[in-house]
Order: structure tokens, then sequence, then C-alpha cells
């Protein structure tokens, strides 16, 4: 199977690592809009850094994106260098982008003309999990359109489910993000309160760890990137206010009330606004905290 993986970010560099191994009967090219990555990771991994995205999607079975937004997908699409182009009939385009459902729909549209497949294949479980090759991979699209692909999913996702149609990948991976904002947030909310009410930030998160008030963010972002102070940056806030857009754009277009859906996603785009582009999704928190006048730490 001959893959081409675009897009060398922070999670597509540890999944393409593992669609490099040589253990797995598949050729890999990569492509990254910097070429300077694309470059580095060929030469380590002994695979092909493609010059163009069309130069990496000619002859391949399998074309994986993971770029920021849809958008950056539906834009390659086009022109004699695009991948309606490139593209042969019968391989399958794999957008595992934390997309938004009308673009994918969009996407796959214009593919199926050509005889082309498309799945949208969110994946969950962040750096770490794409490192141990663990993700969740979320697909919409026709199944078979997944078979096609499924080998090359499987290198680095370990729970793969197939969601529905084009877009319901998308979906469920944007609620999913939306809860996380939702527990970053309330979390930070309830932290400053209590540090500035003289209870020690640690011992708070420790009773609420052990009680129903618990989350992933409180069980693990909390101690280990707030407590410590050490706030790596493994996935951009902005990427987070993408998401919860999608999600609060997602229950208008279900005509479902949402008010604590597009509360969140309004505040992501504040702290977004404050803290930049190239912040953490968890330094929200910091965000939270200048407004609060109080720090989460013991
Ligand atoms: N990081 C995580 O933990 C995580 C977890 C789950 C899902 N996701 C999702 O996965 C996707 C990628 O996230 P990431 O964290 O890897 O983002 P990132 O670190 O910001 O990397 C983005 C990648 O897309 C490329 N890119 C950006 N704009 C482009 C454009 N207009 N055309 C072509 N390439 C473009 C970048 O190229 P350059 O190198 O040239 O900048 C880079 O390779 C996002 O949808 C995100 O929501 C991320």
């Amino acid at each position: 199977m001959i893959v081409a993986f675009l897009g060398l970010g922070a999670i597509g560099t540890p999944m393409a690592r593992h669609l490099a191994k040589p253990s797995l009967a598949s050729k890999l090219r990569v492509w990254n809009r910097t070429a300077a990555k694309a470059a580095a990771f060929a030469a380590e991994h002994g695979v092909t850094h493609a010059p163009t995205p069309a130069a990496a999607a000619r002859g391949a079975d399998v074309v994986i994106t993971c770029f920021p937004v849809s958008r950056d997908v539906e834009a390659l699409l086009d022109g004699a260098d695009g991948l309606l182009e490139s593209m042969a009939r019968g391989s399958v385009l794999v957008d595992c982008t934390s997309g938004d459902p009308a673009t994918s729909r969009r996407i796959a549209a214009r593919l199926a003309e050509r005889g082309i497949g498309f799945i949208d294949a969110p994946v969950s479980g962040g750096v770490a999990g794409a490192e141990a090759g663990t993700l969740t991979v979320m697909v919409g699209g026709d199944a078979a359109v997944l078979e096609r692909a499924r080998p090359a999913l499987e290198s680095f996702g370990k729970k793969i489910v197939h969601c529905g149609p084009v877009g319901a990948g998308d979906a469920v991976k944007a609620v999913n993000n939306a809860l996380l904002a939702v527990h970053i947030l309330a979390t930070a909310e309830g932290l400053a309160a209590l540090k500035k009410a003289g209870v020690d930030p640690a011992l708070g998160l420790d009773v609420i760890n052990a009680s129903s008030g618990r989350s992933n963010a409180s069980m693990n972002l909390f101690p280990e990137r707030v407590l410590s102070r050490a706030f790596p940056r493994t996935f951009r806030l902005a990427l987070l206010d993408k998401d919860a857009g999608i999600a609060a754009q997602v229950t208008r277009e279900q005509a479902v009330p949402s008010p604590l859906l597009d509360l969140t996603s309004e505040l992501l785009k504040e702290a977004h606004r404050a803290l930049g582009e190239e912040a953490d999704h968890v330094e929200a928190v910091r965000w939270v905290e200048a407004r609060a006048g109080a720090e989460i730490r013991s």
C-alpha cells in the first residue's frame, strides 16, 4: 500500500512515524507546507519527501491529511497540482483534521465525482496517544471506504469507530472537544474560587478526583500541567477554540438549544485572543486565573 501523509504538525508527525515503520507493508511519502520539516522527517525515517501535495498523492492508495481546519484540505483540491487531478480513481482521502461536517461533505462530493473515496477521521488521545499508537479514530463515511483505509489507520489508532456518514466523525470530535473545554474552564473557575477561600488547590483537586465532579481535566491535566505550572505546548488553544466553534455550529444546525456550549465557545475565543496563536489549550487556565486574581498552585 502506498500512503501519502500531508501535514507534519504536532500530532501529524507522531502519527506519520507509525506509517514510516519498516515493519509496515506500506511505502510512505510525506509533504509539509514548511518543506524543511518534511525533509528532516524523510531523512530520519528513510521515506520519500514529496515536493508538492500532488507529487505525494499521485499513485497513492491512501492520502492522509492533518491540517488545522477543513478549509485547508479543501484548498488543496483544485488546480493542475491539486488532489482532484493527482489522486487515482479508487484511492481514498482520509482527513484526520478535526474538521467541520459541512466542509467535509463538500470535499467528499467533489472527490466522489472522480471516483475517489473520502472519510473524515479525526483523532483523540493527544500527542502522547499518537506517539504510543493508541489514538481513537472517529470515522465518517462509507463503511467500504473505511475498510480500504483501515490498515493505515490501524498503524496509529487503537480504537477505530465508524460513527456514521461523512461529517459524523467531525461532529463527534467537536462535541468531545467542546466537553474538554467546558471541563478545563469550569475546573479553573472552581479551583480559583477555592484558592481565594483559603483551600489549597491540590487538596481541592484531590477531593474532587475522589468524588463525582472529576474529569480528565481534573484527574490528569490539572495535576500534571497546572499545579506543576508546566503548561507544555501539545495542542494549541487556537485549535480547541476552533473545535468548540464547530460544536456550537453542530448544535445550531440541529436546532438544539446549547447555552453552555455556546458560552464555552465565546469564552475560548476571548482566551485565544488574549493568549495568542501559540498558547496551549490548558493555558486557558491562565486566562481564568488572571480574571480571578488567583493562581491555581499550592
Ligand atoms: N495536537 C493535538 O494534541 C491534537 C489532538 C487531536 C486532534 N488534533 C487536530 O489535528 C489537526 C492538526 O493539529 P496539530 O496540533 O498537528 O496542529 P499544528 O501543530 O498547528 O500543525 C498544523 C499542520 O498543518 C500545516 N498547515 C497549517 N496550515 C496549512 C495550510 N493552509 N495548508 C497546508 N498545511 C497547513 C502545518 O504546516 P507548517 O509546518 O508549515 O506550519 C502543520 O504541518 C487539527 O485539526 C487539530 O485540531 C490535534
